[in-house]
């Protein structure tokens, strides 16, 4: 036999419960799933126990807006049952839809509000497969005991690489050159055209997206400065500065990679442009609110500011489409589009086939270990709680998943209940009104997980349980 039949056997054999006592969700009798899914353990040497909520294959997922393939794999490699929609659902289908599964992924279209979320009976999680969350209501979520989880982090790579391109798009006026062939003028320039190399980038927000575009550019010659409110270690020969005034003082180049807060509101405005070296280059592809953009066109306007690309607005369309972009939308639109050097894109920065791969495997990672293992570290509307892997040759052994609401003297009543088996670990926290705790249980007969559940289910700050083994 295989390691690959083995484990398929392994994953086979293990069972548990889905005992989910959130109000209004219809739980599987803990009776007749226990005696239906008795675990029988193949015991082999060390090897981490995959730990699973009833059998897999009833575990159901609803995917919408073309989610990607990458993640349809993952659950399906799960044994989860997989519904794909291509496209976002009416209300009315998506309610009907929602009663049932356990888990939802979707994208910036389906709203998941409270009038929609009310009617999941068996939901644990759902997975926006995109950066924002908006469109979800988080704690209406949370107070069902319901994680949410998204992928804030896989495009950086994709961002990083699209301010490149507009650096050297800048520093050679590239934006311009084309409009001018395409509209019939050969326009053979040198003057006020640059090469990159030795020139000094300015980074403002060292995250994720500013450190992969520091590595980028210096492979490109540049000299890298970074301001943050943060210290953070550099990459390469970068250096931090202290002030943002030394950065826009020393930078030919300055590119925003902030979140969108009170502090970053119109971060570059009219002392900031008078601060930088004349001639010197603007790049926004954080968002939208960071960069006083009147405060840009007369910079520009002035000679101050030699080019400027911005992936990101104040207002944005909410689809795709023709004459979407103009002075309704944003009151500068006319003015900034008849400038010189100006490269627009419309919030692509993190638009590759790539990204959204990495979202796809990313979200179902996540929901896959919250669902096999109750893992919920990454949950934006939830507290993080994780619980190293039970070993796989550890009998008798079971995890409590129990959210409650965090009112005083819920752990002491929890662990009363959990004394008569030995507690091998546990770990709670708590994210305003909602805690959850995570406890790995040895020594427990069969017929003693009925009594737990009971048990906890009549803890009045209960919000769900799961007993996973
Ligand atoms: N254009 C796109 O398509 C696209 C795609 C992904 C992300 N984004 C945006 O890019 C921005 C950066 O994303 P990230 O993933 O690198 O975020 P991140 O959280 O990893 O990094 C942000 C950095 O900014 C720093 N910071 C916060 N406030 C600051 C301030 N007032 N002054 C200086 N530094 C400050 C933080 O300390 C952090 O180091 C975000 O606004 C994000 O929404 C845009």
């Amino acid at each position: 036999m295989s390691a690959q039949d083995i484990n398929c056997l392994q994953n086979s054999f293990q069972k548990a419960i889905n005992m989910s006592g959130s109000p209004g969700i219809v739980s599987t009798s803990p009776t007749q799933s226990f005696m239906n899914t008795l675990p029988r353990r193949l015991s082999t040497s060390k090897q981490s126990k995959a730990l699973k909520p009833f059998s897999t294959g009833d575990i159901k997922i609803l995917l919408l807006e073309n989610v990607n393939t990458a993640a349809i794999q993952i659950f399906k490699e799960q044994g989860y049952q997989v519904d794909f929609y291509k496209s976002s659902l009416p209300e009315e289908d998506l309610i009907e839809k929602i009663k049932d599964v356990h888990a939802i992924g979707i994208r910036s279209k389906t709203k998941l509000t409270a009038n929609v979320l009310q009617h999941a009976r068996n939901l644990v999680v759902i997975g926006c497969f995109c950066i924002g969350t908006n469109q979800v209501d988080l704690d209406y979520a949370a107070n069902m005991g319901v994680a949410v989880f998204n992928s804030p982090f896989s495009n950086s790579r994709s961002v990083a690489e699209l301010v490149i391109a507009e650096i050297i798009s800048l520093a050679r006026q590239l934006g311009d050159r084309s409009i001018e062939l395409h509209t019939g003028t050969w326009n053979k320039v040198s003057a006020r055209c640059w090469e990159i190399r030795g020139k000094t980038l300015g980074i403002i927000g060292y995250g994720h997206i500013g450190s992969q575009l520091s590595v980028l550019a210096e492979a490109m010659g540049m000299h890298v400065i970074y301001y943050d409110i943060v210290t953070i270690m550099a990459l390469g020969t970068a250096k931090q500065v202290s002030t943002l005034d030394e950065l826009l003082n020393k930078s030919d180049f300055v590119s925003l990679h902030v979140p969108e807060t009170s502090e970053t509101k119109n971060m570059l405005s009219f002392p900031q442009f008078a601060a930088m070296k004349d001639g010197a280059y603007v790049i926004n592809a954080s968002r939208g609110t960071v960069v006083d953009i009147p405060a840009l066109v007369q910079a520009m306007q002035a000679g101050k500011i030699a080019g400027a690309a911005l992936d990101v607005y104040p207002n944005e369309p909410g689809k795709n489409g023709a004459n979407t972009y103009n002075d309704d939308l944003n009151s500068w639109t006319s003015q900034l589009v008849s400038l010189p050097n100006v490269i627009l894109t419309p919030h692509i920065g993190g638009s590759t086939e790539e990204a959204q791969s990495a979202i796809g495997i990313e979200v179902a990672h996540s929901l896959s270990k919250y669902i096999n293992e109750g893992n919920s570290v990454g949950s934006v509307n939830f507290p993080e709680v994780s619980l190293r892997s039970l070993d796989f040759d550890q009998e008798n052994t079971v995890r409590v998943l129990y959210i409650h609401r965090n009112v005083p003297g819920v752990l002491k009543t929890v662990n009363n209940i959990l004394s008569s088996h030995n507690i091998e670990k546990q770990f709670s926290d708590s994210n305003g009104d909602i805690a959850y705790l995570i406890a790995d249980i040895s020594q427990v007969n069969q017929s003693d997980i009925k009594n737990i559940y009971d048990e906890l289910n009549q803890t009045s700050a209960k919000i769900s349980i799961r007993l996973l083994y």
